[in-house]
């Protein structure tokens, strides 16, 4: 965040632009202090991860090799075979399932005498990006199934041809062998490629080719890409939702995520296709695999290391309803049952348990201390609510402290909701997830949505929540500041209600510039770069001014909800003893306010705000154009407790007050 000093108070500001609103005209703005209404949840703002738009592999999951244990449908995807004779059988895709279910591929090249010139090589995700001066990890399984004398170049190829930085291995013996080489890139590339000469004669096997940056988050082998992760450490999230969203469901059941094919030895996990895939025919992606090098163990440290609650998502018997709407019959549904019930011992459990033994082979004997477990995504009607009820009862009766959360459906107000709304008052989840892509003036009219949600009914987690710039699923969605002041607006009647709105994120929250299959989503990235959009700043700014009790922040007795475009909320942090302001104009004109902080306490005069604008609702980052909509920081000096401020067009402000102790 950029910061910048000034001494004059907030009302300077508006010098910069025309007064239309003059705060004198209007009644004043009186923010509560002395009476919080509810308590904020640490929960209340987090993250919704989805294995969409290359959001894990090809993207936070550093590994650089695409199809890397040749299981793709076309085993040859994202591979080259240079020839070395017509003879095709230099190189063969084997099957071993009968031995080996889970990755039952592997490739056996022959080399002839005399056959020299023969190499590999593996693009990546559209490239593979790499850092001049930073070290990468090769490795590969390898047996010598005839002859002997194998050497195996490795090289790095950029986009034009250059070589990167080279290593070697010889492999040895029948027996398949992990074998390693680490080298330093010379140039950095944001579209190299891999390649690996073979040289020797014989039969050599190959598996599990693996590239990975020697900088992922933490140094961790088989680890995540640093700049994502520090992008959602940055939100100082409550929770992390994983692995979806739809992918949770599959396409059938099928292709619906299993979580025990995710954990353990990363060349056991059975990969399969990703549900996105073939989705949208207007984005198609038939190199979208999920290799599950990113599982559920990935997953909990993830939300560990960026102290977010875990929140993982579970199929309950049902595929994804806008595709084959497959459901599993009432009197088979016990593995899925049991599948959850394992994954909280495999969480929580003791290293003496079945489940909690591998998490501690994987190298965390402590519990994730898990508390929350989502069962279904976004399924709807009575095979849903049916379900979930028998979840409900087994994993109440084994483990009554989890927090359930249950679905709404895909939408939030027509039939299939309010038949949700009656089936839960039958049930007993902590949250319900609602989802909300909807166009930008949706947000901005709802903002008062939870104002009069039933105070002794459930309480909201707005799992999944996006302005939509066009219409959902539109390939030409913007993140534009439109959409991102809109639900900046949304997300004050969100914070207002915290008594009933519990957990909230942003939808979807990665994508690839060249592999994304949906927009809009919070986080862009190349195979280089990343950045966060305006939306990502609004998220930010939410959540790292959570404050712990709501205020009322009233004017003329009634909640900022779009008067004069205008929408606030405000929160005391009894933590920090800081009153904080969220201010939010939609309008393209100023918008002054008289502001009272009613206390009996004394306030610091030195006081912040940070400012969210952009002179232009369409105003876009881009991964050339990153900070176009960015937040600046101002310190400023308050008289007393009553100010005025003015608004830019098209802004929203955070303002932090501290009080005297
Ligand atoms: O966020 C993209 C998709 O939108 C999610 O997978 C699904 O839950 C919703 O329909």
């Amino acid at each position: 965040m950029l910061t910048r000093k000034i001494v004059l108070t907030a009302l300077l500001i508006s010098l910069f632009f025309p007064i239309i609103s003059n705060a004198q005209e209007t009644q004043p703005v009186v923010v509560s202090v002395d009476n919080p209404k509810a308590e904020i949840q640490p929960t209340m703002w987090g993250i919704f991860f989805e294995d969409i738009n290359f959001a894990a592999d090809g993207g936070i999951y550093a590994e650089l090799v695409k199809n890397r244990s040749f299981e793709f449908y076309k085993p040859r995807t994202g591979w080259k075979i240079k020839a070395v004779s017509k003879d095709s059988s230099h190189f063969v895709i084997q099957n071993r399932d009968a031995i080996n279910e889970a990755n039952p591929r592997f490739a056996r090249i022959t080399l002839k005498e005399g056959w020299n010139n023969f190499f590999i090589s593996n693009s990546g995700f559209r490239g593979m990006g790499i850092k001049q001066n930073n070290k990468y990890n090769f490795s590969i399984l390898a047996s010598v199934n005839a002859g002997s004398n194998f050497l195996l170049m490795i090289e790095l190829v950029g986009e034009k041809g250059e070589k990167l930085g080279e290593t070697s291995i010889i492999p040895k013996g029948k027996d398949w062998k992990k074998y390693e080489a680490g080298f330093i890139a010379t140039k950095s590339d944001l579209r190299a490629s891999l390649r690996i000469w073979f040289e020797g004669t014989g039969i050599i096997d190959i598996d599990m080719v693996s590239l990975f940056p020697g900088d992922t988050w933490k140094g961790r082998p088989n680890g995540l890409r640093a700049d994502l992760v520090q992008l959602l450490a940055d939100m100082k999230p409550g929770f992390l939702r994983f692995p979806g969203g739809c992918i949770v469901e599959g396409y059938d059941l099928k292709t619906r995520y299993q979580w025990k094919n995710s954990v353990g030895n990363i060349g056991d996990r059975k990969q399969i296709i990703n549900r996105w895939n073939t989705e949208f025919a207007h984005r198609l992606t038939p190199d979208y695999y999920q290799s599950f090098g990113l599982g559920f163990f990935e997953y909990f440290q993830l939300a560990e290391d960026i102290g977010a609650e875990p929140l993982p998502i579970l199929n309950c018997g049902m595929a994804c309803q806008f595709n084959s709407a497959e459901v599993v019959l009432l009197d088979q549904l016990d593995p899925y049952i049991q599948d959850a019930l394992d994954l909280i011992e495999f969480a929580n459990g003791s290293p003496e348990s079945k489940w909690g033994k591998i998490r501690s082979q994987m190298g965390h004997p402590e519990s994730f201390n898990m508390k929350y477990l989502g069962i279904g995504n976004e399924q709807w009607g009575p095979q849903y609510f049916e379900r979930y009820a028998l979840f409900e009862k087994a994993i109440a009766a084994k483990y009554p402290d989890i927090r359930l959360v249950s679905g709404t459906g895909p939408g939030p107000d027509d039939d299939l909701f309010k038949s949700a709304q009656e089936e839960l008052k039958n049930l007993n989840p902590y949250v319900v997830d609602e989802h909300y892509y909807r166009p930008p003036s949706w947000f901005r009219e709802n903002a008062t949505r939870y104002d009069n949600y039933d105070r002794n009914g459930y309480k909201v987690f707005a799992g999944e929540y996006a302005a939509q710039s066009l219409f959902t699923c539109s390939p030409d969605n913007k993140n534009n500041w439109e959409c991102a002041l809109s639900e900046a607006a949304f997300m004050t009647g969100l914070e207002r209600n915290a008594d009933v709105v519990y957990m909230c994120s942003y939808a979807p929250l990665f994508a690839h510039v060249d592999g994304w299959q949906w927009t809009p989503d919070l986080i862009w990235f190349d195979n280089l770069k990343s950045y966060g959009t305006a939306n990502y700043f609004v998220q930010k700014l939410f959540s790292t001014n959570r404050g712990t009790h709501v205020l009322n922040m009233l004017q003329g007795g009634r909640p900022l909800t779009g008067q004069a475009g205008l929408y606030a909320s405000s929160v005391l942090d009894q933590k920090s003893g800081e009153i904080i302001l969220k201010l939010v104009n939609t309008s393209g004109i100023i918008v002054s306010r008289n502001i009272i902080l009613q206390t009996s306490r004394r306030i610091v005069p030195s006081a912040r705000m940070t400012v969210l604008k952009n002179d232009s609702p369409d105003g876009i980052n881009t991964i050339d154009n990153p900070d176009s909509v960015k937040p600046v920081d101002f310190d400023f000096t308050l008289k007393g407790k009553n100010f005025e401020i003015a608004l830019s067009p098209y802004s929203f402000y955070v303002v932090r007050i501290k009080l005297v102790k």
